[in-house]
């Protein structure tokens, strides 16, 4: 039988990406919704930690308990080095008041942003997104940590349409283009999370579920 992972996000942008990502990993991959487990009230303070790794581990420990299945967890989020690394861990709730739909949300961070950076030069633009990921065997198991980062500058207005959250914002060094005018393909082969999808899925090939 394939042997199951359960990813802890319910973030439909990064459950495809990991669909991706994962694709040729020798496992099942799960989603909340795919064991029945629909957001609860006490979700919300999972992502209190001041690192990527501390949310990601809070994450992983709560849903590997709950799914009883080997876990992944992420946490990411973009940093502005000119904002002292803002938004970062806020990322996903940087703008105010916080919006209940997804979308929303991630259309006023974005604005927000912007309005940050009004004026400012493209060296005070430059900013980079990481990932980092906790996988658990069991939810009081050892954590294995992967990461992963990609640098870039923010830009004055967003352009393209892909991706999802900052992605129409984020000119990628490596790509030459937003991530929002990348295909699937090409975010996937440079972006923070296809880095850490990428070392988990080698360390995968050598630890199989
Ligand atoms: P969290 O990891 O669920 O706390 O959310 C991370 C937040 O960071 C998302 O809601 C997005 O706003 C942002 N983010 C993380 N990765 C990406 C990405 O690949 N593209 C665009 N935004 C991202």
């Amino acid at each position: 039988m394939t042997p199951r992972l359960f990813v802890a996000t319910r973030n439909p942008g990064k459950q495809r990406e990991i669909r991706a990502l994962l694709a040729d990993a020798a496992c099942e991959v799960m989603f909340p919704e795919d064991r029945g487990l629909w957001e609860r009230p006490d979700e919300a303070g999972l992502e209190d930690a001041e690192s990527f790794e501390g949310n990601a581990r809070r994450k992983a420990e709560y849903f590997a308990k709950l799914a009883r299945f080997p876990t992944v967890a992420e946490d990411s989020g973009i940093e502005v080095f000119a904002l002292g690394g803002k938004p970062g861990v806020r990322s996903k709730r940087f703008a105010f008041p916080p919006r209940e739909d997804l979308r929303e949300q991630d259309e006023a961070n974005n604005r927000e942003l912007l309005v940050r950076l009004v004026g400012a030069p493209p060296e005070r633009r430059r900013a980079r997104y990481r990932c980092a990921l906790v996988f658990l065997e069991r939810h009081d198991a050892r954590p294995w940590v992967f990461e992963g980062q990609c640098t870039g500058r923010i830009l004055e207005t967003p352009t393209g349409s892909g991706g999802f959250g900052y992605d129409p914002i984020f000119f990628s060094d490596e790509l030459g283009k937003s991530f929002g005018e990348a295909t699937a393909e090409e975010k996937a082969a440079v972006s923070h999370r296809g880095r850490a999808f990428a070392a988990f899925a080698a360390w995968l090939a050598e630890h199989p579920l």
